[in-house]
């Protein structure tokens, strides 16, 4: 079998994955991606941040984007299958869209995603992943790359309840293998600041929200 064939998660948790969606809006996997992807993505964006090939990352779209610090303290980089890492990926992400499609009807039709470096006391607020008078990010995914990750590393991803956005309902390690998946307009969700550089793929599958002649900007 060749690299790209191998695949990148077990399809035996997408069951799993799909009623967790359905039942709380969001899904937690454990040792879910495969550990040489994450080792090599890892490696890939590790190399960018040490070459300063990536961008701060900012809040808003289009004519809204603004860089804030006080909010989110990432670089990124936006997946363009320029390695096999990167096209090993975005295959099963493209796997994990047919079978959302497949059981939740959800028209997803496409999916874009970036590495994201936090450097040491970097965080992310808490946010929905949807913009604002927009509804084209339905579900977002969070793919973690840090191997050996220590206890006291910080950087864990908090999910809130849909209902009441204060109440926590579960928290999310960034060692590598971890997975996360979730509504996006529904699920708020924050990165507490992170002790040691710590390494992410944030993802998301799109509905097109383009009307009429109003083009729904890339990112
Ligand atoms: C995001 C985000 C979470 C993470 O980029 O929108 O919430 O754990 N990332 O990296
Ligand atoms: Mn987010």
């Amino acid at each position: 079998m060749s690299l790209l064939n191998r695949p990148a998660f077990a399809a035996s948790t997408l069951p799993t994955l799909i009623d967790a969606l359905v039942e709380q809006g969001w899904f937690i996997g454990e040792n879910f991606l495969d550990a040489e992807l994450c080792y090599d993505l890892h490696r890939e964006l590790a190399q960018m941040a040490e070459r300063n090939a990536l961008a701060a990352a900012g809040i808003g779209r289009g004519d809204e984007h603004q860089l804030r610090h006080d909010i989110r303290g990432d670089a990124i980089h936006w997946l363009d299958r320029e390695s096999l890492a990167q096209r090993r990926y975005l295959e099963a992400m493209g796997e994990l869209q047919r079978e959302l499609n497949q059981a939740l009807f959800l028209g997803l039709f496409e999916y874009e995603a970036h590495f994201a470096h936090y450097p040491p006391g970097a965080f992310y607020k808490k946010h929905l992943d949807s913009f604002r008078g927009r509804a084209n990010r339905v579900v977002s995914t969070v793919g973690y790359l840090n191997p050996d990750w220590p206890a006291d590393g910080g950087g864990e991803m908090v999910i809130f309840s849909d209902d009441d956005s204060e109440r926590e309902v579960a928290r999310v390690r960034p060692e590598a293998g971890n997975f996360a998946c979730f509504l996006a307009e529904r699920v708020p969700h924050e990165v507490l600041p992170t002790r040691l550089a710590r390494a992410s793929i944030a993802g998301w599958f799109r509905r097109n929200a383009s009307l009429g002649g109003l083009v729904d900007p890339a990112r």
